[in-house]
């Protein structure tokens, strides 16, 4: 049979390529992972193995997809930077997010158990994601200063709320303690109430994490006599660091670069 008769049927893909000239982010979150960290007892508000499986998954995409700049994460969510220039798969959005969520799913769920040894995989692990287009490269650094000031005012307010329940409120009397309250006077809370100074929690709850590629050095092999031969890698590495101050970008200005 003519295969030429159904051929018109392909005209009904559109065409979904992304904006050129503009910076594509990529940003995927969990599906219902409220309930997802109850089912797998994550630390509240903080779960640091389920932070480090994000980051080691947000790593793979790096490793897989060379355009992919710079990924930004925190909570359950990961935002993933490609080049304004990139065309990478044409641009095509659907084939982007997909094949970017596929593979963090794929290394979340392979990866499960060396970050959470000891804890069985309850349910199946969903992301979903987005593309978005950024024009301008003040529009790119909005974007993740956005991301970073969201990472800072949970990770403050999910502590407070966390502290007081722990100590035994219920939830409602600990929102009804929170609502109103500005920065200094929830820290205030809790290092009068919980001797916690906030500054001196970990980075990575506070900042949220980083991933860009560095130099860095790798053992390739080891010589006969049993020493290893080093050599220099541009390898994704996470930092816990401010990206919404300048300094980020003077530092790393390679990033922005077109
Ligand atoms: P959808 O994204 O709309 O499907 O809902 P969601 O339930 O995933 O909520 P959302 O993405 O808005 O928020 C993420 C949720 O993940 C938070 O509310 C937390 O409950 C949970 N979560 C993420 N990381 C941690 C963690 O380290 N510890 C704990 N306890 N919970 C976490
Ligand atoms: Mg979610």
């Amino acid at each position: 049979m003519a295969n030429s008769k159904y051929e018109y049927v392909k005209q009904y893909e559109l065409d979904d390529s992304l904006l050129p000239g503009c910076w594509i982010v990529v940003r995927i979150d969990g599906k219902g992972f409220t309930k997802f960290s109850e089912l797998h007892g994550f630390e509240k508000p903080n779960d640091k193995r389920a932070l480090d499986l994000m980051d080691e998954c947000a790593k793979e995409v790096l490793n897989e997809f060379p355009d992919v700049r710079l990924a930004y994460g925190e909570s359950d969510e990961y935002s993933f930077v490609l080049g304004r220039s990139t065309d990478m798969y044409g641009r095509r959005a659907s084939k982007i997010v997909s094949l970017l969520v596929s593979c963090f799913t794929a290394n979340y769920v392979s990866k499960w158990a060396a970050f959470l040894p000891g804890t069985p995989l309850r349910s199946t692990p969903m992301f979903d994601g987005r593309a978005v287009c950024y024009p301008l490269n003040s529009n790119l650094r909005d974007y993740l200063s956005w991301r970073q000031a969201d990472t800072h005012i949970n990770n403050q307010y999910n502590t407070c709320f966390w502290a007081l329940v722990k100590s035994g409120k219920t939830p409602t009397e600990a929102q009804a303690t929170l609502r109103g309250t500005q920065t200094a006077q929830k820290n205030e809370l809790l290092f009068n109430e919980f001797g916690i100074n906030y500054a001196h929690l970990p980075e990575q709850f506070k900042k949220g994490s980083v991933v860009i590629r560095r130099k860095t050095m790798v053992e390739v092999k080891r010589r006969e006599d049993g020493t290893p031969v080093l050599r220099e890698r541009n390898l994704p590495t996470v930092l816990y660091t401010d990206i919404i101050r300048d300094e980020f970008w003077s530092e790393h200005a390679h990033l922005l670069a077109p």
